[in-house]
């Protein structure tokens, strides 16, 4: 087993750690505090290839491998993760469910520009009423003959103002349950669809995130995404690669806390000494960098599973749901630590913390993950 990084990947992991902490660090207070995404931000994300880094070249993407995605990701998290989940659908959603299932005229038209980072893509499972529940799709697309109708309400929906391109999943023949569900790709400017107010969220509170509304919205038939009745397992094996994403994600948030704490317990002083020389002090930093160092590990290796064409749902299921977890118990340590410094915005672990309890809800809850890995241990 080789653990060494190729010159390409450390490449990648330092262009994204010079980007988050030259231009991302700056403002993520006031961004937070605004709940406002910057648009040069994005900008400078696609100029980097982050917005397409896994799309093959033929489709106008970087052709990097998921390794080294997730070693950006990390970086990225650790200072601003309302960037960082924007980053994760447009790759490992959007972008990669239509380069494995879409159509040639679909990639052509849709792929290449979102790979490119020129435009931004969402993905719409979640429903006000199904979750976790993801089979129990009430948003109707109806087959009018050379087109769909696509009636309901979408929930949590990250970039949902941002882009143009969403990957939307409904019920075309609700007597067949999952079966008769399918996939679209729809123009978010398509007459009919209405936006609700941005979510005044506890944590990535500068990601963009809405309810969507489909009102009588026309789809051409060309824009479902393979067979008919496929959007079911579309939108579970693109989640399985999804998932990735997010546990690197939850990673990079638990390794930027635990640096923060790092540092400060080797800065401020009390009873004559750097705390770090309190064990109590050095004890939780040591279960912390073990942590986060299995997290890291669960991530690399589906993430390599995923690179080899090797079965990686499990895999992934563990990450997200280990990384998510201990995103949360190393964030909470980390204000600990930091004692009343680390309730207050100026020392960001308060952020941090808020943003990890996210990665435990999102794209499947820990519990869902749970029910992923137990039904594994059957086969
Ligand atoms: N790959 C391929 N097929 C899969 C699959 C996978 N990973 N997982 C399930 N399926 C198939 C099953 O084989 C089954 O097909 P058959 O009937 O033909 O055998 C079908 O899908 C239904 O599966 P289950 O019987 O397992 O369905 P279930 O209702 O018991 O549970 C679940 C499925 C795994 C719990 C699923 O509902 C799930 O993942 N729920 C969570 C949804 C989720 O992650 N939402 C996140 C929203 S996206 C988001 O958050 C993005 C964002 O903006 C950040």
């Amino acid at each position: 087993m080789d653990f060494k990084f190729t010159e390409e990947q450390l490449m990648i992991q330092q262009a994204a750690k010079d980007f988050a902490e030259r231009e991302l660090l700056v403002d993520i207070i006031e961004r937070d505090d605004r709940a406002e995404q910057s648009a040069s931000h994005i900008k400078k994300l696609a100029e980097l290839g982050f917005l397409g880094m896994m799309t093959d070249p033929k489709y106008d993407g970087g052709g990097m491998d998921t390794v080294s995605y997730v070693l950006a990701m990390e970086e990225i998290s650790k200072v601003d993760a309302s960037i960082s989940v924007l980053m994760s659908v447009c790759n490992s959603l959007v972008n990669w469910g239509l380069e494995n299932f879409a159509n040639e005229f679909q990639k052509e038209k849709y792929l290449k520009p979102l790979a490119r980072g020129e435009k931004i893509g969402a993905f719409l499972l979640s429903e006000p009423e199904a979750g976790s529940d993801a089979t129990s799709q009430r948003t109707t697309a109806e087959d009018k003959g050379d087109y769909y109708l696509l009636n309901g309400t979408k929930n949590w929906i990250t970039n949902a103002q941002l882009a143009s391109t969403y990957l939307v999943i409904a019920q075309t023949y609700p007597d067949k349950k999952h079966k008769g569900i399918n996939a679209f790709i729809v123009e978010k400017d398509s007459p009919g669809i209405t936006l609700g107010p941005h979510e005044n969220k506890m944590g990535m509170r500068a990601s963009d995130t809405h309810s969507v509304m489909f009102n009588d919205v026309k789809v051409p038939k060309e824009n479902r995404i393979g067979e008919d009745g496929f959007g079911f397992t579309f939108a579970m094996k693109t989640l399985d690669g999804g998932r990735i994403g997010i546990a690197s994600q939850a990673l990079g948030i638990a390794s930027g806390a635990f640096e923060r704490a790092l540092k400060y317990s080797r800065e401020r002083k009390a009873f004559g000494t750097e705390i770090f020389n309190h064990q109590s002090v050095a004890f939780k930093l040591s279960d912390m960098a073990v942590k986060i160092e299995n997290a890291r590990n669960l991530c690399l290796k589906a993430a390599w599973l995923k690179d080899q064409h090797l079965p990686y749902g499990t895999a992934s299921a563990m990450a997200k749901q280990y990384c998510a977890d201990i995103a949360m118990e190393v964030t909470t340590e980390a204000v600990q630590i930091h004692g009343g410094y680390g309730y207050v915005k100026e020392y960001h672990v308060e952020r941090l913390m808020r943003e990890a309890k996210l990665t435990q809800i999102y794209e499947g809850t820990s519990e869902i993950q749970k029910i992923i890995i137990s039904r594994s241990l059957l086969k």
